[in-house]
């Protein structure tokens, strides 16, 4: 067998469900790839607190120097989830001049340097991948860049911060407090480390400038995005808008008009008919206009340990699999053979979902 060695810089709430879904999945993500993927170091701040996570990983894969991560001859792929500007930045531009792909989930830091990594990455003729940055589970960086390369997108319009909207549903639905519920959201592993830059509206800002460059094929920056948060709301707002027969949602707005790219985000008041209104909890969702295939939606779980760690793992399998220089088309063909059900059996099924 095939191995291919990751580095992990961070092993929080993502980094932590990465390691679980790399190791729980050998077989099938083996298969899916082409070779095996293995996690040989990860990079923390504490090792008595990576101990205590009581991951399937030896103690001694843990190091308290990410450097040492992006530097061991030994790892082929570098997986970014410790957040922030820096360290993290220096260490994926590293990454990337020694010829590694690198994926990451780091809005912030994608926000801000996003297509310097990109132009990085090209000259190294490796991949940089960041679908876990935005909207957690959801897949929306490949559909904007690939899928609809071809049409013009007019709006994306997203719920793109769990937390806010956990806060936000139970607040509405409960008659929640809002400090308890912020702290069940950290509980739960949705807040970001600062938990300012979900109810502020710095992390929704950050996923939105991404979205608005991918959508309208320019840079848009966290700092162009107008934002205010979800900290002035109160229950009484709520309520109102409960009686209006409107929802009060978090969102992110991005839209091209007269050739100019505009993004914001703010609370609004959504009609409890619109299909944003239904997303609830930390789901998240992406409605995105375009002028040839008309309206789309994306729905998914937007934030937490293994909805993000899935999208992570789907970015190493496509940079592992580009990195071993293997066809799709050949991937799939080392799919293992799976009993079909026959038509039969499908017949007894009930017509209700
Ligand atoms: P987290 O739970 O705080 O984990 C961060 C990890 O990075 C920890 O293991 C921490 O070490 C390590 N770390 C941080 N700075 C370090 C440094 N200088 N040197 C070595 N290790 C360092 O954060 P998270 O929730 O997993 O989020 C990680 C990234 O994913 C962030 O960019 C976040 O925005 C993004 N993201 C998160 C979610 C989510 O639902 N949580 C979803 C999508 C994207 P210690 O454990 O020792 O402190
Ligand atoms: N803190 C973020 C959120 C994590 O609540 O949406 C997912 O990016």
């Amino acid at each position: 067998d095939r191995v291919l060695r990751i580095g992990l810089l961070g092993c929080g709430t993502v980094g932590g469900g990465v390691v679980t879904l790399l190791s729980g999945e050998v077989d099938d993500i083996t298969a899916r790839t082409g070779a095996r993927l293995e996690v040989v170091r990860i990079a923390v701040r504490d090792l008595d607190k990576a101990s205590a996570r009581g991951l399937p990983v030896s103690r001694d894969v843990f190091t308290t120097d990410p450097s040492a991560v992006v530097e061991d001859p030994d790892v082929d792929v570098v997986v970014e989830v410790m957040g922030g500007l820096d360290p993290a930045g220096g260490l994926i531009r590293r990454a990337l001049e020694l010829g590694k792909p690198v994926v990451t989930a780091n809005k912030e830091l994608v926000a801000d340097a996003g297509p310097e990594l990109y132009e990085a990455a090209r000259a190294a003729g490796v991949d940089f991948a960041y679908e876990a940055a935005v909207a957690g589970a959801i897949p929306i960086i490949r559909p904007l860049k690939e899928s609809l390369a071809g049409d013009r997108v007019t709006r994306v319009v997203g719920i793109l911060n769990g937390t806010t909207n956990y806060i936000l549903t139970k607040m509405s639905e409960e008659g929640a407090d809002y400090a308890e519920v912020l702290a069940d959201a950290q509980r739960l592993g949705y807040a970001e480390a600062d938990p300012t830059a979900d109810v502020g509206g710095h992390d929704a800002a950050a996923k939105c400038a991404i979205l608005a460059s991918l959508a309208f094929d320019t840079v848009v920056h966290a700092s162009d995005v107008f934002r205010e948060g979800i900290a002035a709301i109160t229950a009484t707002d709520l309520r109102v808008a409960d009686r209006l027969g409107y929802v009060v949602k978090l969102v992110g707005i991005a839209s091209e008009v007269d050739d100019r790219v505009g993004a914001r985000v703010h609370p609004v008041f959504l009609p409890k008919e619109h299909p944003l209104a239904s997303v609830r909890d930390a789901f998240n969702a992406v409605y995105v206009e375009a002028e040839a295939a008309g309206q789309l939606m994306f729905y998914g779980r937007g934030a937490g340990a293994m909805p993000t760690a899935s999208a992570v793992v789907g970015d190493v399998i496509d940079v592992a699999r580009n990195l071993l220089q293997t066809a799709r088309g050949a991937a799939e063909s080392v799919h293992r053979a799976k009993a079909i059900r026959p038509i039969e059996d499908l017949q007894t099924q009930y017509y209700v979902l």
